[in-house]
C-alpha cells in the first residue's frame, strides 16, 4: 500500500528518494514525504497530495545530505493531513521513521510513553513506534555506536503487535538506516557504492538490478560501506544477492498516456512470456518447473481450492470453469479474506492455489498461511519474483509479464487466465484428454497473443463507443459460463477507475433481480459468443431491449444479431474456449479505460485504492 525509500551514498538523497517515491505513487498517493539527516538534525517536509506536491515543498528545503528516507502514504490510522504523513520525528527529535503496516497496540504504547515525557503530533500509530524507539535508544548504553541504534530498534519490534516494513533514521547516526520488515515487503539494493532501501523494486531499479529481499522478521542495518541483516532475536543472517530481471525501461511509460493503456497493448507478449518453455515437446500438453508436486501426486488430486482477492479472484473463478470443462476436477473459489476466518474443511486430496499478481496482498497471505498451518501443500501463481507469496508457497507458477504498475489489473489478468488454461490442460492430460485433443488446445494457447493482437485493433471503434457512454451513472455487465467471471472483471475495471457504478450477473440471473435497474440510462454489455448457448444471450438481450436498456454487444466473429439488438457491436475474433476469456478481456479493459479517459479520471491511481493491499 504505502512506499517505503530509503538512500545511504555519496549522492544527495533527496533528489533519489523523490525520484523513487515517484516511481512508487502508485502503491498509496495520499500524502508523501523525506527525511534528510544533514548537519546533525533530521531535516523534514511532507506535503498533502501527490509527489508532486511534496517536490515543491521539498524545494523550499535545502537539502544536502547523503542519508534520508521517503514515504507515500495511503492512510490507515489518521485522515490525510501533512501532520499525519510520515516520515515521523521523535519528540526528542532523535528518531525519524516511515512504516508501512498497522501497529495493533499502539494505543497501550501511546499511553506508555505520554506517562514518560514523550508528545504527538499527528494521530498516527507510526509516531508511537518512533518515538517508542526513541524511548528504548534513550535507554540503551551511549557507547555502543551504531549497534545502539540497531538494538533499539530490535528492542521495540518485540513489543510490537501488527505489521511492519519500517525504516529508521538516528541523529547520531550518518550514512546508517536501520530497516525491518513484518508482512510489509522490503528490499535493499546493492548499489556501486550506495544502498537504496524500497517497498518495491521499481523505486531502485534505475540505480541497481542487485537485490536481497528481507524476510519476515529480519532486519537490516545499512553503514555506508556495508550491510548486516539478522532476526529479531538476534541471529546473523548471510545475505543472498539476487538479481532483478527486468529493467527500468519496463516500469516507464514510454510513449503511452497511462501505464493502464500501455499494459493493455503489452498482453500479446505478456502472453508470449507466460507460456514460453512451457508446453512439452510433443506439443500435447503443459509443463511447470516449479511446482514441487510430482505426476504421481497431482494424480491423487481430486478438488482444488483457489483462493485470490478482487481482479485475481475472477481468475480462479474462470480456472474453476477450466479445471471442471476439462480435467473434471471439482474446484472450489474462495474470497481469501474470507477462507483465513471461514474455517472451511479441507479434503486430504485437495490442491491449495493462491493467485496475486503482487504476492504481497495481506489477505492472500493470510489464506495460503492457514492452509499450511492445516498441512495441506500451497501453490502460487504470482507476478512479482522475489514476493513473499513466492517465498512462502510450497511451489508455483511465475506470470512473468514484468512490472504492472497501472493500479488497474490488466496484463497480469490475462497472464492468470493464460496460467489457469495451462493448469487445466496439465491436470486434463493425465486424465482423459486425449492427445489430439491436447495437441489442439496446445495450439489454441500459442495462438492466443496473435488473436488479442487482432483484438486490440478494435481500440479506435471501442473509443468512440467510450464516447457514447462516459455520460451514465450506471452499466451492468452480462456473461454465462467462462464468461460470467468477464463480466464481473468488467464491471469492477469500469467501476475502479471511472467511478460509474457497475455490476457484474450471470446473463440469465438478470431477469431475477437487476432487470428492476433496466431503462434507457442503464446500459448493459453484453458478452455474446458464437456457441450453444448464443441463442439464450440472444433472449436476455431481447428483455433487455424490451425494457429500453442501451446493449453493448461483445460478439465473436461470425455470430449473427438480430438486426437493431444491440445499440453498439465490438467484434473478437472466434477462438477456443480455453483463451476465450483472454481474448474477451480486451474489449472490456479498452471500454473501461477509454470511458475513464472521457471523463477526465486518473486512470492510473483511481481514489482510495493502491496497487498492493498489504493491510487487512
Ligand atoms: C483490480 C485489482 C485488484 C487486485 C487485488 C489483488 O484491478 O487490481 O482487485 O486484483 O487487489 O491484488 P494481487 O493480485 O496483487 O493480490
Amino acid at each position: 500500500m504505502c512506499g517505503i525509500v530509503g538512500y545511504v551514498g555519496k549522492q544527495k538523497a533527496a533528489s533519489i528518494i523523490l525520484e523513487g517515491l515517484k516511481r512508487l505513487e502508485y502503491r498509496g498517493y495520499d500524502s508523501a514525504g523525506v527525511c534528510v539527516l544533514q548537519d546533525g538534525q533530521l531535516e523534514v517536509a511532507k506535503k498533502i497530495g501527490r509527489v508532486e506536491n511534496l517536490t515543491k515543498e521539498a524545494a523550499k528545503h535545502r537539502f544536502t545530505g547523503t542519508t534520508g528516507i521517503g514515504h507515500t502514504r495511503w492512510a490507515t490510522h489518521g485522515g490525510v493531513t501533512d501532520a499525519n504523513a510520515h516520515p515521523h520525528v521523535s519528540s526528542d527529535g532523535k528518531i525519524a521513521l516511515i512504516h508501512n503496516g498497522v501497529i495493533e497496540n499502539y494505543g497501550q504504547m501511546k499511553t506508555f510513553l505520554t506517562g514518560k515525557g514523550y508528545t504527538f503530533k499527528s494521530e498516527t500509530d507510526t509516531e508511537v513506534l518512533c518515538n517508542l524507539i526513541a524511548y528504548h535508544y534513550a535507554k540503551e548504553s551511549p557507547g555502543a555506536g551504531g549497534s545502539r541504534f540497531l538494538e533499539s530498534v530490535r528492542k521495540t519490534l518485540t513489543h510490537v503487535e501488527g505489521t511492519y516494513g519500517i525504516a529508521v533514521l538516528c541523529v547520531d547516526c550518518p550514512g546508517e538506516i536501520v530497516a525491518a520488515r513484518k508482512a510489509s515487503p522490503l528490499i535493499l539494493g546493492v548499489g556501486e557504492g550506495e544502498y537504496i532501501l524500497a517497498s518495491d523494486a521499481s523505486a531502485l531499479i534505475s540505480r541497481t538490478q542487485n537485490v536481497v529481499y528481507l524476510k519476515d522478521g529480519e532486519l537490516v542495518h545499512v553503514t555506508p560501506t556495508a550491510f548486516f541483516i539478522s532476526t529479531l532475536d538476534q541471529a546473523d543472517v548471510s545475505p543472498v544477492v539476487d538479481k532483478i530481471t527486468w529493467s527500468i525501461q519496463d516500469a516507464e511509460l514510454g510513449t503511452y498516456s497511462h501505464f493502464m493503456e500501455k499494459e493493455i497493448f503489452e498482453q500479446p507478449v505478456a502472453l508470449e512470456n507466460s507460456m514460453r518453455g512451457r508446453f512439452s515437446e510433443d506439443g500435447s500438453t503443459a509443463q511447470f518447473g516449479g511446482l514441487n508436486l510430482t505426476a504421481a501426486e497431482l494424480r491423487q488430486i481430486d478438488r482444488f481450492l483457489f483462493c485470490a482477492c478482487g481482479t485475481a479472484w475472477h481468475a480462479c473463478l474462470v480456472a474453476e470453469h477450466l479445471i471442471e470443462r476439462f480435467a473434471r476436477i471439482p474446484v472450489e473459489v474462495d474470497y481469501a479474506s474470507e477462507f483465513r476466518y471461514r474455517n472451511t474443511p479441507l479434503h486430504s486430496n485437495t490442491l491449495f492455489l493462491v493467485i496475486s499478481q503482487s504476492g504481497e496482498t495481506i489477505d492472500t497471505l493470510a489464506a495460503l498461511r492457514e492452509a499450511k498451518r492445516k498441512g495441506y501443500k500451497a501453490l502460487a501463481i504470482n507476478n512479482v519474483v522475489g514476493s513473499t507469496l513466492a517465498r512462502e508457497a510450497d511451489g508455483g507458477i511465475y506470470q512473468h509479464v514484468g512490472p504492472e504498475i497501472g493500479v488497474a489489473s490488466t496484463k497480469a489478468f490475462t497472464s492468470q487466465l493464460m496460467v489457469a488454461a495451462m493448469i487445466a490442460l496439465y491436470v486434463a492430460r493425465m486424465r482423459d484428454m486425449s492427445f489430439s485433443d491436447g495437441v489442439q488446445y496446445v495450439n489454441a494457447l500459442k495462438g492466443a497473443p496473435d488473436l488479442v493482437r487482432k483484438a486490440l485493433l478494435q481500440a479506435p471503434h471501442i473509443r468512440a463507443i467510450a464516447k457514447r457512454y462516459a455520460g451514465y451513472s450506471d452499466m451492468l455487465f452480462l456473461g454465462r459460463l467462462s464468461l460470467f467471471p468477464l463480466a464481473l472483471e468488467g464491471a469492477l475495471k469500469l467501476k475502479e477507475i471511472s467511478y460509474i457504478h457497475a455490476e457484474g450477473y450471470p446473463a440469465a440471473e438478470m431477469k431475477h433481480g437487476p432487470i428492476a435497474l433496466i431503462s434507457e440510462k442503464c446500459p448493459s454489455v453484453f458478452f455474446a459468443p458464437n456457441g450453444e448457448i448464443f441463442p439464450k444471450i440472444v433472449s436476455s438481450m431481447q428483455e433487455i431491449k424490451a425494457r429500453k436498456g442501451p446493449i453493448i454487444a461483445i460478439i465473436t466473429e461470425g455470430a449473427e444479431l438480430p438486426p437493431g439488438l444491440a445499440d453498439e457491436v465490438i467484434t473478437i475474433p472466434e477462438c477456443h474456449e480455453a483463451v476465450l476469456p483472454i481474448v474477451s478481456s480486451i474489449p472490456v479493459q479498452l471500454l473501461s479505460y477509454y470511458i475513464a479517459v472521457e471523463r477526465g479520471c486518473d486512470v492510473d491511481k483511481p481514489r482510495n485504492l493502491a496497487k498492493s493491499v498489504t493491510v487487512e
